[in-house]
């Protein structure tokens, strides 16, 4: 998959990581790639051209580090001894605090805080001058080839373009960074959805920095954490100073503006949206759980005005991993994966004539609403839509991800929830 001319060829795949890897270590292009989370913007960790490149492609502010993405458990050691060896009964360097966790969770959707060593062998611009570094291994085979065929650490952020939607299909990717990177690994949508869970176990108690695929229920049954406390803010962000420094940035942000429903409250109606005072021409509406159809809209109708298949039938489904396929039956096997479409009901306002009704059924699981959404926020800015009513759902109870949606959903509708 190279360079936009995006063709499969059976038993190519190795080739063309190979010619990432090769781009990765020789050039100073980011390479996005796939992880079970989001679309990452890899760049070889330890170079600073290469790091500040991915900060020039995304428009990111240099405050902001960046996660490093490891391969296997001897190469984050070395990362953490300063790139020294790790052979010589040298004690373990990772914490022990961690240990549980990347047992239970790696390679999975969480990012570990760890001390940044003496002569560390990072480019500085990766840390933001922090004296620590986000660790993560991922779960997407592509990504686990890519990095081992690379052979170096890979810097990589979410591979939007800053504030926009975390990538969640190659196509995300291309939306935004067409004309500024050269290669897109295309693995198919996301299987999680929502970026990993970044926690700080060096500090007492341990902390969770931002919400995601891993939950805090999850985390509160390993030895350590059972006191793990919650360690950022979804509101009123600008008056403390978040710990992780992304988490302070405007993010998630479709053209659209968002308005957030939390989960229970009132659904719109057909009034509020022809309301002349509003004066809408093209709404969205993104349903979760609860809602059964937009604006009380028969779903007959919604279907009727456009040739798109049933709605319901478009809710993505989950997809099997193996790690036994080669990459090619894993690449097949992803790419039939859908991803939500909107289907398009026209409404009649008193005074401004024809609105149209963008609709968006997510699913109803949490995982189903998770990796749906931030596809579904993109799919309604290509419809031109100038609101957006989502249906929030209930994140009180922590023994899911709704935390993690629900913390990306208050910040893309900013103040209006
Ligand atoms: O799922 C993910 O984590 C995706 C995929 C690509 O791995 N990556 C991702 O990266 O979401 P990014 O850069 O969009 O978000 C990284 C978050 C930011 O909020 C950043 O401030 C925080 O992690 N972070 C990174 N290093 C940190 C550190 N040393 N201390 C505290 N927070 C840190
Ligand atoms: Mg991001």
């Amino acid at each position: 998959v190279e360079k936009w001319d995006i063709t499969y060829e059976q038993g190519q795949d190795l080739e063309s990581l190979r010619r990432a890897a090769h781009e990765l270590r020789e050039t100073d292009t980011p390479v996005a790639f796939p992880t079970e989370t989001v679309y990452g913007l890899g760049a070889d960790a330890t170079r600073s051209s290469a790091v500040c490149a991915i900060f020039a492609a995304k428009g990111r502010p240099a405050d902001n580090p960046l996660i490093v993405h490891v391969h296997s458990i001897p190469q984050l050691r070395s990362l953490l001894l300063g790139g020294k060896n790790t052979q010589n009964g040298t004690a373990d360097p990772i914490p022990d605090i961690y240990k549980p966790l990347i047992k239970k969770f790696w390679p999975g959707p969480l990012t570990i805080i760890l001390p940044n060593p003496e002569g560390s062998v990072l480019a500085p611009e990766v840390t933001a001058g922090l004296d620590t570094f986000g660790a993560r291994m991922p779960r997407s085979i592509l990504s686990l080839a890519l990095m081992r065929l690379a052979g170096v650490p890979l810097a990589g952020p979410s591979a939007n373009a800053s504030t926009r939607p975390s990538p969640t299909a190659a196509e995300h990717v291309k939306d935004d960074l067409d004309g500024r990177i050269h290669t897109i690994i295309d693995g198919g949508p996301c299987e999680v959805g929502v970026e990993s869970t970044v926690v700080d176990g060096l500090s007492n108690p341990p902390a969770v920095l931002r919400p995601g695929g891993v939950t805090v229920e999850q985390l509160r049954l390993c030895p350590g954490w059972e006191n793990v406390v919650v360690g950022y803010k979804d509101k009123h962000e600008h008056d403390i100073r978040p710990r992780a420094p992304g988490m302070k940035y405007r993010h998630y942000s479709p053209k659209a503006s968002v308005i957030l429903y939390e989960a229970g409250a009132k659904m719109p109606n057909q009034n509020d949206i022809t309301n002349p005072e509003k004066g809408y021409k093209s709404v969205g509406i993104i349903r979760t759980k609860s809602w059964p159809t937009a604006l009380g809209l028969p779903v007959e109708s919604l279907r009727s005005t456009n040739g798109d298949s049933d709605v319901a039938a478009s809710a993505p489904k989950s997809f099997a991993h193996s790690l036994e396929s080669t990459t090619s039956n894993l690449l097949r096997s992803i790419i039939q994966h859908q991803v939500p479409h909107a289907s398009c009901h026209s409404l009649q306002s008193p005074t401004a004539g024809p609105i149209s009704v963008w609709d968006i059924a997510l699913g109803t699981s949490t995982e189903d609403v998770a990796r749906g959404l931030f596809s579904a926020l993109r799919e309604l800015d290509k419809k031109g839509v100038e609101t957006i009513f989502v249906e929030g759902i209930d994140d009180r109870t922590g023994d899911d991800i709704a935390a993690a949606v629900m913390n990306r959903l208050r910040k893309a509708a900013e103040l209006r929830v």
